[in-house]
């Protein structure tokens, strides 16, 4: 038995808003079409602000309401497919930007969607070769440097932001029990490394992420051997707010155990699950003693639960 809890979380967003109208002046679609389709209403895109930024505010965040130093960190994976420049890599200006020991291990993860639950898991194995020092698992996306916003089918979906949590291992605490899964596939979902914006096959895609939310949630309970009733809140990477629905329902998990922010931020990609869980921190809906399952989805493909508690 040993594992991370959450200590403390953060994000960091842009300040510009740009609403389900707005972007129907800009192409073929409408507001109503966007909300009722995905329950988005606006998102925000970076004007200015850069990966590093938003990740650094994220991160600052988190380090403030767990109470620790930048000596105190000894991991920091930023989990991303859109750093600033992959050479240094966010996290490594990460450690610049903080102050982070130079006896930190930091590199940059790609897991699309499922980003932040990959770090999560990888930080956790890490930390316990590390003992003493706190894992800083950021998950960072500028998903609009990657769009064609003439195509309606996917710059309608995706938002700007960072999120971030400090993790503590401990010998004597259970593991997060991630169950992680990868089938490749690029033609679903893509994007390419140099020139050229990401594509999508809508429908395809939330065909698998119907599939793939529920296995996840299923291999969690199993694996931690309780039922979905026990759990106390469950955040759902924020796809489509119909996916989460559908699958919330399945396991008839009440409004008042899962919540959305996709209305106000679209799509994160990576940034989701950690801006959502520093939401349900500060509102105070998460804290000491709260276990979450956390269910992420998304390119590769990809695909992960866990289920992680707060310290
Ligand atoms: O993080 C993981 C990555 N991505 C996802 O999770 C995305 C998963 N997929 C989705 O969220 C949905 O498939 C979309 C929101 C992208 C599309 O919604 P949909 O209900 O699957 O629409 P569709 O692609 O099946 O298209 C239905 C109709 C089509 O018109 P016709 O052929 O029926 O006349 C589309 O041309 O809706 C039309 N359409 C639009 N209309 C207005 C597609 N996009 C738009 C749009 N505005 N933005």
């Amino acid at each position: 038995m040993s594992g991370v809890k959450i200590r403390g979380t953060g994000r960091g967003l842009p300040r510009g808003v740009l609403t389900n109208g707005q972007l129907a002046q800009r192409v073929d679609t409408d507001g109503q079409w966007i909300f009722s389709r995905t329950g988005i209403q606006e998102r925000r895109i970076c004007a200015g602000e850069t990966h590093a930024e938003l990740s650094a505010a994220a991160a600052r965040g988190a380090m403030e309401r767990a109470g620790i130093s930048p000596e105190d960190i000894g991991v920091c994976i930023v989990a991303t497919v859109t750093p600033d420049t992959l050479v240094p890599s966010a996290a490594c200006t990460l450690q610049k930007t903080l102050g982070l020991s130079h006896d930190t291990l930091c590199f940059d993860l790609n897991a699309a969607c499922t980003g932040f639950l990959y770090a999560l898991h990888t930080a956790e194995c890490l930390l316990a070769a590390a003992p003493g020092k706190f894992g800083l698992v950021v998950g960072a996306d500028l998903i609009s440097r990657l769009l064609d916003w003439s195509d309606r089918g996917t710059c309608i979906l995706f938002g700007d932001g960072a999120g971030a949590a400090v993790v503590e291992w401990r010998a004597e605490w259970p593991s997060i029990g991630a169950v992680l899964g990868c089938a490749g596939n690029g033609e679903v979902l893509r994007c390419p490394a140099r020139d050229g914006h990401l594509s999508m096959e809508g429908r395809r895609v939330f065909k698998f992420a119907l599939e793939a939310a529920p296995w996840c949630i299923d291999q969690v309970l199993a694996r931690q051997g309780i039922t979905a009733e026990e759990v106390d809140f469950f955040v759902f990477h924020q796809a489509n707010a119909r996916i989460i629905d559908l699958a919330a329902s399945k396991y008839h998990i009440p409004p008042e155990k899962y919540r959305k922010n996709i209305q106000r931020f679209g799509n994160t990609s990576a940034a989701s699950i950690p801006i959502l869980l520093s939401e349900l921190e500060e509102d105070g809906s998460l804290r000491s003693g709260s276990r979450a399952l956390l269910v992420g989805f998304g390119g590769g493909l990809t695909w992960g639960g866990c289920l992680v508690e707060f310290a």
